[in-house]
């Protein structure tokens, strides 16, 4: 919780798909683990596996369809409307399918987490567990990071790193690669909610020390 803060801090999670991320988060609010609560979800496609989730856990659900507006600027504002309409502290991206405009990451600028299936800064974009095995990397992983205007970009706050063993195929990888998803995406919530850590000019601290570029990183067996 921040300090001046009585009440557990408002979650916005926005989401494309699965919504598993969104759901570990949830959990760890709801154990009190997080002193947060998720108190709206945002898909930008209906029909999704999330928004299910999110009316289980009986937590308020809308869709904003990405395809029924002319240009990324009106997507954004309308988005932008429907997060600020619930006052949020922090705004979660988890598996959130869409390249932001710079309005939209300048509005909650500091307050914004991304999580990517990569070691970042390698493999932005797609397809990144196939492209770590193609480039014979002996390790691949995820990270939560701060959002910036560049795609997938932003300092890191947490990684953790899985070994590609011989035998891993594409599914094999991102299934590990996503229990860890599940561990430290809920860790990097906790750490915002408590103030422990900010992005100043850029950076990332974590109780006001510099975070290296990987961010703190959690190596997996
Ligand atoms: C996760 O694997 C996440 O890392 C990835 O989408 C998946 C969403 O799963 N995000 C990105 O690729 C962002 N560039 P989920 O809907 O089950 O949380």
């Amino acid at each position: 919780m921040h300090p001046e803060q009585a009440e557990p801090a408002r979650i916005v999670v926005l989401i494309s798909g699965s919504g598993s991320n969104f759901q570990a988060i949830a959990e760890a609010c709801k154990s009190k683990e997080i002193d947060g609560e998720i108190i709206g979800v945002i898909s930008n496609r209906p029909g999704v596996m999330g928004l299910d989730r999110a009316k289980q856990l009986d937590i308020p659900c809308s869709v904003v369809d990405h395809t029924e507006y002319s240009s990324r600027e009106e997507f954004d504002g309308k988005l932008i409307h429907e997060i600020e309409q619930y006052g949020p502290d922090l705004v979660v991206l988890a598996g959130f399918m869409r390249i932001l405009t710079p309005d939209f990451v300048r509005r909650f600028k500091g307050r914004l987490l991304n999580i990517h299936p990569s070691l970042l800064p390698k493999y932005k974009g797609l397809h990144t567990h196939k492209r770590a095995m193609e480039a014979g990397d002996k390790e691949h992983g995820v990270t939560v990071h701060f959002v910036s205007e560049d795609l997938d970009g932003g300092p890191n706050i947490i990684q953790a790193v899985v070994p590609i063993l011989d035998d891993d195929s594409e599914a094999s990888l991102k299934t590990r690669v996503q229990q860890q998803e599940h561990v430290i995406y809920p860790i990097a919530v906790k750490w915002f909610v408590e103030g422990r850590i900010t992005m100043i000019k850029g950076d990332a601290y974590f109780d006001s020390e510099a975070l290296p570029e990987t961010g703190l990183q959690l190596n997996v067996n």
